[in-house]
């Protein structure tokens, strides 16, 4: 492991990762998926598992979180071979942001050409519902712009270039169908499309803090996601991004509302399946 004030991986590491699993799996997948919060279920409806601990994986991190399964599953959705995580690696748990994105580089050199990255999030924007789906458009790197950033560190070539641009993140044609499957599955009512901000947490945001990032355009907040998607499209793959909004986020201080992480995992247990059945169909419809 190199330790260059930024990536705390040589591309070797990477390597043996990706080796190790193509010794263990036959499947090819050209999709990779990351179930966010409660959303591990997702992973559960692959054909023809194979199944892989974290800490079975060399140099896959342990992963922390309670509703985080840590495991890899290979299998296949729709037909088509397709790897999941169940339960990703979050900067709250300490983990550095090159951690954090380690899974994404080793999906790159397994040959996965598309990411679809799955949240919880909270709903800043005033329409928004308890229980919406926002299809991600944008971004907004709250930690990477104060330095935190996944690609901070020696450039390795081999992954991609070292400016990277990011105002493509999102797939158009991916987004596209998704809007496609969403309406073919008569989920249009709590479909959104929208910008997710990610913060460090692992506190939810103050009054103040909701307002500000309100006023700064986005409509949705997390703790997960963007360095994932930055990493991804920094070695090429596509990427669809799906929030579930768990919880409107508190604004005023009049209000008596608290969000808490049971509420997350309640709600997004109620539209999980929706949210599932949108990626599900999706898969099917990738090319
Ligand atoms: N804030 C940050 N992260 C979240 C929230 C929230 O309100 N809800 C689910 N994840």
């Amino acid at each position: 492991m190199a330790c260059d004030g930024g990536c705390r991986y040589d591309y070797e590491d990477y390597q043996e990762a990706a080796d190790w699993l193509l010794a263990h799996t036959d499947q090819r997948p050209r999709i990779a998926i990351v179930c966010g919060s409660g959303l591990g279920p997702l992973g559960n409806t692959l054909e023809d598992q194979t199944v892989f601990p974290y800490q079975d994986i060399p140099h896959f991190p342990k992963s922390t979180v309670a509703g985080h399964a840590g495991r890899l599953v290979f299998g296949t959705l729709r037909g088509k071979s397709c790897v999941c995580m169940q339960g990703r690696y979050h900067f709250y748990e300490g983990h550095s942001s090159s951690t954090v994105v380690f899974p994404i580089r080793v999906f790159s050199l397994l040959g996965v050409e598309s990411l679809i990255v799955t949240n919880a999030a909270g709903g800043l924007n005033e329409k928004y519902n308890v229980g919406d789906l926002m299809l991600i458009k944008d971004h907004i790197n709250l930690p990477g712009l104060a330095g935190e950033h996944p690609l901070r560190g020696t450039n390795d070539e081999r992954f991609g270039v070292r400016f990277p641009c990011v105002s493509d993140a999102y797939d158009k044609d991916l987004h596209d169908l998704a809007l496609e499957c969403a309406q073919e599955l008569g989920y249009k009512d709590f479909i959104r499309e929208g910008v997710y901000c990610m913060v460090g947490g692992p506190s939810y945001e103050t009054i103040a803090e909701c307002c500000l990032l309100r006023a700064l355009g986005a409509d949705a907040v997390g703790m997960s996601t963007v360095a994932e998607v930055i990493a991804a499209r920094h070695c090429g793959l596509r990427v669809f991004g799906i929030s579930l909004i768990t919880n409107k986020v508190v604004t005023s201080y009049e209000s008596q509302e608290k969000v808490n992480h049971e509420e997350v995992l309640q709600t997004s247990l109620l539209r999980a399946q929706a949210l599932q059945d949108v990626v599900s169909q999706l898969v099917g419809k990738v090319a």
